[in-house]
């Protein structure tokens, strides 16, 4: 039985008022891949409102970045703009050595670069489809293994992958997508478990954030010239199916402040939230309690009757842990 009932906002609402997280984030170092425009700029200028020294931003060219640049520095931030394709992993390998040679260790790194390609299977290649895994899901866990040695050695950091209600719930039409995110958000609760495992959960936060529905570029996007005449009726939905984009592009942005200060690690540390949930009811006694007891904002399975997912069979033969 629920004993919460937080509140949904659709934009920034007073307890994560930027004017609450001033200096939250004083002297530190913050990565934000996918910085150039959309959700990712304004985590950005969120990170510099809450003083962090440096704003590391990545883009698929430095071109991109000119604007974030511009904003952070607006607010005494130092910004540093690098061209970074996240699914190519020499071009990872060779921007985090320069970054780590440069600016040192990265105290919080946000992951939103990120692609939509809405098409129904019949109509995708393999090579699409992988292409946007390597993008959404590769990238976050190669920015992941990157940061962490260095997080785990000066025992503080935070990891927010930006996911997607895409991942939890079905979409048709949205495959690639929807099996990235699903993949962002079991990464990160995995992630978090090892760390658990090894008593590091309390030092390093990891966190997989739905940013709400947000009129983007990315949402905005034209509909694919074969998909539009082999689909007509998909193409006729679309503008009525954006009307209901209206969480504001900063909201999740606010929210990545207040999570990386460490305000609800004991309950949501490793979990999936959505930024239109009110923060403030998950920092009580109570939220933990019904968090944990009824291990929400996971991804779960429900079996007929109520049947229990502990190996069937093989119940009780695997022992990994505890
Ligand atoms: N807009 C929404 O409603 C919505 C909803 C759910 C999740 N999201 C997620 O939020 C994130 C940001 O979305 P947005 O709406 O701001 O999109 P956007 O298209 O406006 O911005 C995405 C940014 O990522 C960069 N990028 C794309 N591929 C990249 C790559 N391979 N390497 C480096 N940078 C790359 C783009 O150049 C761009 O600057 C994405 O991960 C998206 O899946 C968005």
């Amino acid at each position: 039985m629920p004993t919460t009932s937080p509140k949904i906002y659709s934009s920034i609402y007073p307890y994560i008022d930027a004017a609450n997280f001033k200096n939250a984030h004083k002297g530190k170092v913050v990565l934000v891949t996918g910085a150039g425009r959309g959700i990712g700029q304004q985590i950005a200028l969120h990170f510099a409102l809450a003083g962090a020294a440096t704003v590391v931003l990545l883009d698929l060219v430095v071109a991109n970045l000119a604007e974030t640049i511009k904003l952070c520095e607006g607010h005494g931030s130092q910004a540093l703009p690098f061209a970074c394709n996240v699914s190519k992993q020499e071009q990872v390998n060779a921007v985090f050595n320069e970054i780590f040679s440069k600016v040192g260790d990265i105290d919080i790194l946000i992951n939103v670069a990120g692609v939509c390609n809405a098409k129904p299977i019949l109509l995708e290649t393999y090579a699409a489809i992988w292409g946007d895994i390597e993008v959404n899901l590769g990238g976050v866990i190669q920015t992941t293994m990157k940061v962490l040695p260095r997080m785990k050695a000066r025992g503080s950091g935070c990891i927010i992958n930006i996911a997607s209600r895409a991942g939890t719930v079905t979409v048709p039409y949205l495959a690639s997508y929807g099996v990235s995110k699903a993949g962002v958000i079991k990464f990160t609760e995995s992630v978090q478990k090892d760390l658990d495992t090894d008593g590091l959960g309390d030092k390093i936060q990891l966190y997989a954030l739905h940013p709400g529905a947000v009129q983007t570029d990315l949402s905005r996007r034209s509909m694919d010239p074969e998909v539009a005449s082999a689909y007509p009726k998909f193409v006729a939905n679309r503008p009525k199916w954006l009307k209901n984009f209206n969480t504001s592009v900063d909201l999740a942005a606010a929210v990545c402040v207040a999570l990386a200060s460490g305000r609800v690690k004991n309950s949501m540390r490793g979990r999936y939230l959505d930024c239109e949930h009110d923060l403030e009811a998950f920092t009580t006694e109570d939220a933990e309690k019904e968090i944990m007891g009824g291990n929400l904002h996971t991804l779960e399975v429900r079996f007929l009757g109520g049947l229990p997912n502990d190996g069937g069979s093989s119940a009780n033969l695997f022992t990994f842990e505890e």
